[in-house]
């Protein structure tokens, strides 16, 4: 029977079962369980894989570049953001509502560190969730284009429940960077969330963006459901780094 058990669970995919239902029936009649529970178990142990297996991919597409939690995040080196507004970030009511996180501030104050943990958040909730750079996400799409696909690559960064474009403003996007990006923006506009961080006040971005009418229009968009965080202080690590001398 054992055999024919396996079979079934490989039939099934249910992986998870067929590693471990030997050792947890054995329990199961050592205890008398009744045969509701242990079948609860068996069913419950699967689950339980398949969610880590799922938020194990959504972790990998989402392509972070680093793994660091809110927890992390010392509250106390960055009075300028205030952490009861970033817990409610956290419960991701801002996702149900399609609205817009913004991160403003100079370099190295936790900008992205936030950003990504309010991704990570998401991505433990089952949100698919996409970082790449302002700069990257030009790249991409003007890449794209060249090659005739400009049809089908803005999908990468509309699909995502939670797309953040990261350091906005820490290069030109001329080039056509301003029209790319506006289509990116206005074809998630109310239909998904966008987490930005950026290092130039909104007033630069049309000279960041090389074109002050599309910058408008971004902002605008941008601007309508959001949450603006204007963070600054002196960087983190140059900090840190000081008070170890
Ligand atoms: N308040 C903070 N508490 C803990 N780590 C921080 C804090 N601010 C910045 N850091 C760390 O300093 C580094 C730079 O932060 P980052 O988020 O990349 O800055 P920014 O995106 O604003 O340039 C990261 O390793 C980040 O985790
Ligand atoms: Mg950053």
């Amino acid at each position: 029977m054992n055999h024919l058990i396996d079979e079934y669970c490989k039939a099934l995919h249910l992986p998870t079962i067929s590693k471990k239902w030997s050792s947890l029936a054995e329990q199961a009649s050592k205890n008398n369980v009744p045969y509701s529970s242990f079948l609860c178990s068996l069913l419950e142990v699967e689950l339980a894989e398949k969610q880590e297996r799922s938020m194990q991919t959504l972790l990998k597409l989402a392509r972070l570049p680093f793994r660091k939690t809110i927890d992390e995040f010392d509250f106390t080196a960055q009075p300028s953001v205030n952490e009861r507004r970033i817990r409610e970030c956290l419960n991701l009511s801002f996702m149900r509502q399609y609205e817009n996180l913004v991160f403003l501030g100079p370099p190295g104050i936790g900008k992205t560190h936030l950003a990504v943990s309010i991704g990570l958040q998401a991505i433990a909730a089952g949100y698919k969730t996409y970082f790449i750079s302002a700069h990257d996400l030009v790249t991409q799409l003007r890449k794209a284009d060249q090659e005739n696909r400009l049809e089908q690559k803005p999908r990468t960064f509309v699909k995502p429940s939670l797309l953040i474009i990261d350091e906005m403003g820490y290069m030109r996007l001329n080039d056509s960077g301003a029209h790319y990006l506006f289509q990116v923006i206005s074809r998630r506009y109310e239909r998904g969330s966008l987490i930005l961080t950026s290092n130039k006040s909104f007033g630069e971005w049309g000279e960041i963006l090389g074109d002050t009418v599309i910058a408008s229009a971004i902002l605008d968009m941008l601007l309508h459901h959001s949450i603006i965080f204007n963070m600054e202080g002196e960087s983190y690590r140059l900090k840190e780094k000081r008070e170890k001398l």
